[in-house]
């Protein structure tokens, strides 16, 4: 395995994507992400999915139609589940948030019965994710398996029934992923697959779940630590409220005023970025920094360390924000969170207008302190705050629009 832990490296695995590498996974990720529909080749199938998913997960239509039901949704969470309380378990809540918000975009799922069937399936798939893959009954991967097929058959009833509601043209106006793909497809005069509708769903599930949440979490760990940048943050949102009648919901031309709640989120992700690394393979013999490198050879490429590199990023330990002022990072590829070339994140713009959304809502409604003011976050192997960060809330006194 080659690591390869800076810009030049992630540069060059980026811009050869399918030419010289391609992405691989761990045989034990392969088994809980399988694509039982496994019509095409799985380059193939990712290329036509993404042309298929741009109108809705790129930024115009995530515009047009989401940020409003993103605001909604994020409202009826934080009454919900976090007016009247003194404490929150923050990690738990971020990915309930998450998970409730995604099965709403993309599946149209609202009844709270069926998103904690949801919620307990992906929970179980998550935890098994990283767990010792011994495929053995009773074990948390082999559990992550099984359930991993229930949520694929799941999704699959969700896209018959859409068909259903398609051929009788009986959809609303708003609509989710699913229905999205369906017509889509349709349009294209392709037959739908159901099984690999099911499967990129799951994966996009999947993807905003552990992903989404986790910067959440090292969001609101900076926010509760420097009341510095707390105190930026909530200017620049209360100055957004303020400019908004009373129940009037966030649009795109507000979102693009969150200049310095950015750049918070994006240091954040400096810091600590939800996914490490990922992996790619050598698809043929070739040459490397001087190196033959042969055929099947594996690469990791390392978000974190490079990150954390003074070269690119001067006093790397320190949270600041301004790094991303201006044109942000100079060195190319220095700053990666979303990876890069062909396989870049799928789902940077939706996470984008998300974790805005949700920083918005929260800071203009709280303040909060961190019930163990030196717990950590973790690589463990995947991202967690060590405690779970619970936090104390604070209310604020004043509503949006004094
Ligand atoms: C802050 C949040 C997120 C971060 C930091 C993140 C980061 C990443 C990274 C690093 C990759 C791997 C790229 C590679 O191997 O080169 C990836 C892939 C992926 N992400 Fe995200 N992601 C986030 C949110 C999301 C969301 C919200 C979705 C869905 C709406 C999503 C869906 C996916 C999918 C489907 C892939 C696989 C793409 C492929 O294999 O071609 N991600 N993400």
């Amino acid at each position: 395995m080659v690591m390869l832990c800076n810009a030049e490296g992630n540069k060059f695995l980026f811009s050869n994507e399918n030419k010289l590498v391609e992405s691989w996974w761990p045989s034990t990720f392969a088994k809980i992400f399988a694509n039982p529909g496994k019509t095409i080749s799985l380059s193939e199938d990712t290329l036509r999915f993404r042309k298929l998913l741009s109108p809705f997960i790129k930024l115009d239509g995530l515009q047009k139609y989401y940020i409003g039901v993103m605001d909604t949704k994020t409202k009826q969470f934080l009454q919900q589940h976090w007016h009247n309380r003194e404490t929150v378990m923050f990690h738990h809540m971020a990915k309930k948030y998450t998970l409730e918000l995604g099965c709403t975009m993309f599946l149209n799922i609202e009844d709270p019965q069926e998103l904690s069937k949801f919620q307990r399936i992906i929970l179980k798939i998550s935890s098994g994710m990283y767990a010792v893959p011994l495929n053995v009954l009773g074990t948390r991967y082999w559990r992550a398996i099984r359930e991993s097929k229930k949520l694929q058959k799941e999704i699959e009833k969700i896209i018959k029934q859409r068909n259903i509601e398609i051929l009788a043209e009986s959809l609303p106006t708003e609509q989710d992923l699913i229905s999205h793909l369906i017509q889509e497809t349709h349009r294209d005069g392709e037959t739908l697959n159901e099984a690999d509708v099911a499967h990129k769903v799951f994966g996009l599930l999947m993807g905003a779940y552990d992903n989404v949440s986790m910067t959440l979490v090292s969001i609101v760990k900076y926010l509760a630590e420097l009341p510095e940048v707390y105190d930026n943050v909530f200017r620049e949102q209360m100055e957004i409220a303020r400019s908004k009648a009373a129940g009037e919901l966030l649009t795109w031309g507000d979102l693009q005023k969150m200049k310095y709640s950015w750049n918070v989120v994006c240091e954040a992700l400096r810091l600590w970025p939800p996914i490490v690394g990922t992996f790619r393979v050598a698809k043929t013999d070739f040459i490397y920094e001087g190196f033959l490198i042969p055929k099947g050879c594996k690469f990791h490429w390392n978000a974190g360390a490079t990150h954390r590199n003074s070269e690119y990023f001067p006093n790397p330990e320190n949270f600041d924000p301004s790094r991303f002022e201006g044109n942000g990072p100079t060195v190319p590829f220095s700053y990666v969170p979303f990876g890069g070339g062909l396989r870049l994140c799928p789902g940077n713009e939706y996470a984008r207008l998300n974790l805005l959304v949700f920083i918005h809502n929260v800071v203009t409604q709280f303040k909060w302190e961190k019930v163990f003011p030196g717990e950590e976050i973790i690589y463990d192997p995947i991202l967690i705050p060590v405690k779970g960060l619970p936090i104390r809330l604070f209310p604020h006194e004043v509503t949006n629009h004094e």
